[in-house]
């Protein structure tokens, strides 16, 4: 096994991402996404954990909302800073776990593999009992991320370790190494992008989590389920569904 990073200050994503993000995710974000969410602010003040290039922020905060955000990625800033509507929100350079922020939110999107992209569940459990925290009462945490840990159901032949083809065109192969540990339920994922006369590596280090244990982390934090969809048309979760977005939301207190 060679040496891994496990990237203390959490910028290691953005600077392998930032340049491909909006050309491989997708500049513009799916309309009912903004609806949905959109909704789920009705007007209030919106904290997106892992604010990213914008995608998500800036279609919010152009249509009149008060959008926060924290990115860790300087590359990532430097590309939302660039967007018409860039220079409306306000980014805090640092990780969200703490959520070193003063107020309250109206809703927290943590969309797009969110919590996922944290190392460990103490970090992912005191992220979600944060939020709550910053959620005022009636607001919403929204998680989007994968139902399942993304390696086939089989063993592979190394054990824990995989390799995923993702796209396959006649200049290029897209492929995803992912070594996943079952007991902590960690994950190390390489995307690694061959192309001719190149070889590009993301290197990116995560902890899986499941629909349950999310809703656990939930309800420790005094959230309570409102609705789980399949995809942004708000189509239900079934066994089937790869992806699964979540709305927490933050009883008012009597
Ligand atoms: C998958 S991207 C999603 C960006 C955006 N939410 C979107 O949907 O386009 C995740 C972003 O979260 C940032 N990030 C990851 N972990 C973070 C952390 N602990 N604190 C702050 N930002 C983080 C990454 O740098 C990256 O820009």
């Amino acid at each position: 096994m060679t040496e891994r990073f496990d990237d203390p200050d959490r910028t290691a994503w953005g600077s392998y991402w930032a340049d491909v993000h909006d050309e491989w995710m997708g500049a513009e974000i799916d309309q009912d996404c903004l609806l949905a969410l959109k909704e789920l602010a009705n007007g209030g003040p919106v904290l997106e954990l892992g604010i990213g290039t914008g995608r998500v922020a800036i279609p919010l905060v152009l249509t009149g909302l008060t959008v926060h955000g924290f990115e860790t990625s300087p590359a990532m800033i430097e590309k939302l800073r660039e967007k018409p509507g860039g220079d409306q929100i306000r980014v805090i350079q640092e990780n969200y776990v703490d959520m070193n922020v003063e107020g309250k939110y109206r809703l927290i999107p943590w969309i797009d593999w969110g919590p996922f992209l944290l190392h460990s569940q103490e970090e992912q459990v005191r992220c979600v009992q944060n939020a709550a925290d910053h959620l005022e009462d009636g607001g919403f945490l929204v998680v989007e991320m994968p139902t399942r840990v993304p390696i086939p159901d089989n063993q592979g032949p190394n054990g824990s370790e995989h390799l995923l083809i993702e796209s396959i065109t006649s200049t290029s192969v897209g492929l995803w190494a992912v070594d996943y540990n079952p007991l902590d339920q960690t994950l190390f994922t390489q995307q690694i992008l061959l192309e001719n006369g190149s070889v590009r590596l993301q290197p990116v280090p995560m902890r899986y989590v499941s629909p349950a244990e999310i809703d656990l982390m939930a309800r420790m934090a005094g959230l309570k389920l409102k609705h789980r969809w399949s995809n942004w048309q708000r189509a239900a979760m079934t066994s089937e569904s790869s992806t699964h977005i979540s709305v927490y939301e933050k009883p008012a207190q009597p």
